[in-house]
């Protein structure tokens, strides 16, 4: 049965929509070959100890393959990057067929041109409604592209960033 109370779920869609948010590809390398999905929840949580955290559905396909390999990389996408991102939140098709990657630390994809990745281990998943909040240690990262701005998502819409003129 429904909590959400009192709370239209069309409400709180077009007002949650009204948050704007970066992109990434979650990535891990699963007992089948390397899986992912885009994830817009994604947010830096801690730098003493290095924590960072996502929010993936309970109805996800990809994320128990996730957990199960205790690691995970955070593939920041760039706004050049929209293919990527549409492969990897769709259900049909092999989301790396067209997607060259690399390995760091954790042995999770680091996917070529991302405006950064960060390597992290599996540090806690707890309860958080319809979805799981998850904790990584971050194990290693880098900035790897300062030629690009971030893909953003806003309103159901793509787009870059521009900075104001006074900024
Ligand atoms: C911009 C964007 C942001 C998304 N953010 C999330 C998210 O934070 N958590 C989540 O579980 N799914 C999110 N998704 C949806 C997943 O990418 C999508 O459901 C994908 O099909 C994952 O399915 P799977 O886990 O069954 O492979 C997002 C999709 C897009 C396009």
């Amino acid at each position: 049965m429904s909590d959400s109370g009192a709370i239209d779920p069309t409400l709180y869609r077009r007002t949650l929509g009204t948050y704007p948010t970066g992109v990434v590809i979650v990535s891990a390398d699963a007992e089948d070959g390397p899986v992912g999905l885009a994830i817009g929840s994604f947010t830096s949580v801690s730098l003493d100890p290095p924590l960072v955290g996502f929010l993936p559905g309970k109805g996800s396909t990809t994320w128990p393959k996730i957990e199960t390999t205790g690691a995970f990389c955070v593939n920041i996408l760039a706004a050049d990057q929209l293919s990527v991102c549409k492969a990897f939140s769709s259900k049909d098709g092999d989301r790396y067929a067209s997607t060259p990657w690399r390995t760091e630390v954790s042995g999770a994809p680091v996917i070529e041109g991302v405006l950064s990745w960060i390597d992290c281990s599996i540090e806690a998943v707890e309860d958080a409604g319809d979805h799981w909040w998850v904790t990584g240690r971050v194990l290693a990262l880098a900035n790897a592209r300062d030629d690009v701005g971030p893909l953003q998502f806003f309103r159901g819409a793509y787009g870059d960033f521009s900075p104001l003129p006074s900024s």
